[in-house]
């Protein structure tokens, strides 16, 4: 009778002992990471010693993102027209031909006297707000001073192109500058 009562509280004991290890491993730990995409960054942001900071930044949109037709918006007919059949391969012949490259390099790290054209179709995405990086860059070779590069002077850049180079050469130039993006030429 009374091993039987002693086997019975044992039971009893275990039994106790299991639940408080399930609700122990279940419970809820303040300093534990939520599962979530932004992890990695937590995980970085933790080790580095800062504050998790929810809000990512958002990054400057690239030509990548815009579709075929905000590539292109605003550029007058003509030279759309031109730029539908460009052959950049020849714009990059202009530029050499006509001495672009005297003061622009696609190398990132060259000092020049006019900016990189190193990821140039990326950076024309955003240089002025409200136009199309193919505006952009058609304004920069025909009106240089129309927009002028921070920490680039003005009135160096030829502002004669526009009268030199006929709508056909200049789409070319164009198609040429925005193969030079990320996911392009370079
Ligand atoms: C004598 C030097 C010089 C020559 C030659 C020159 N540029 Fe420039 N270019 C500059 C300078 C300086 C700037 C920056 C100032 C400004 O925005 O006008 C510039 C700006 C530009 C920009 C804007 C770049 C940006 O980062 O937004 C483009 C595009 C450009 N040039 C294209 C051309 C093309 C195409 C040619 C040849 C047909 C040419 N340049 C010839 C000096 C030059």
């Amino acid at each position: 009778m009374k091993s039987n009562r002693v086997r019975r509280r044992g039971w009893w004991l275990a039994s106790l002992l299991l639940i408080v290890l399930v609700a122990a491993a279940c419970a809820p730990d303040a300093t534990q990471l939520i599962i979530s995409p932004q992890l990695g960054e937590q995980l970085a942001a933790r080790e580095a010693g800062n504050i998790v900071v929810a809000a990512v930044p958002t990054e400057a949109p690239r030509l990548a993102d815009l579709t075929a037709e905000e590539i292109v918006a605003g550029l007058p007919d003509d030279v759309a027209a031109a730029l539908a059949v460009a052959d950049p391969a020849n714009g990059a012949q202009i530029s050499l031909a006509r001495g672009c490259v005297g003061c622009h390099a696609l190398d990132p790290n060259m000092v020049m006297t006019g900016p990189t054209w190193y990821h140039m179709g990326d950076t024309a995405v955003s240089r002025v707000r409200g136009e199309s990086p193919a505006l952009y860059l058609y304004h920069s070779i025909v009106e240089p001073n129309r927009y002028v590069v921070p920490n680039y002077p003005n009135n160096i850049m030829p502002a004669n192109y526009g009268e030199q180079l006929s709508v056909q050469e200049l789409a070319d130039i164009i198609a040429y500058l925005l193969e030079q993006h990320e996911t392009g030429g370079g």
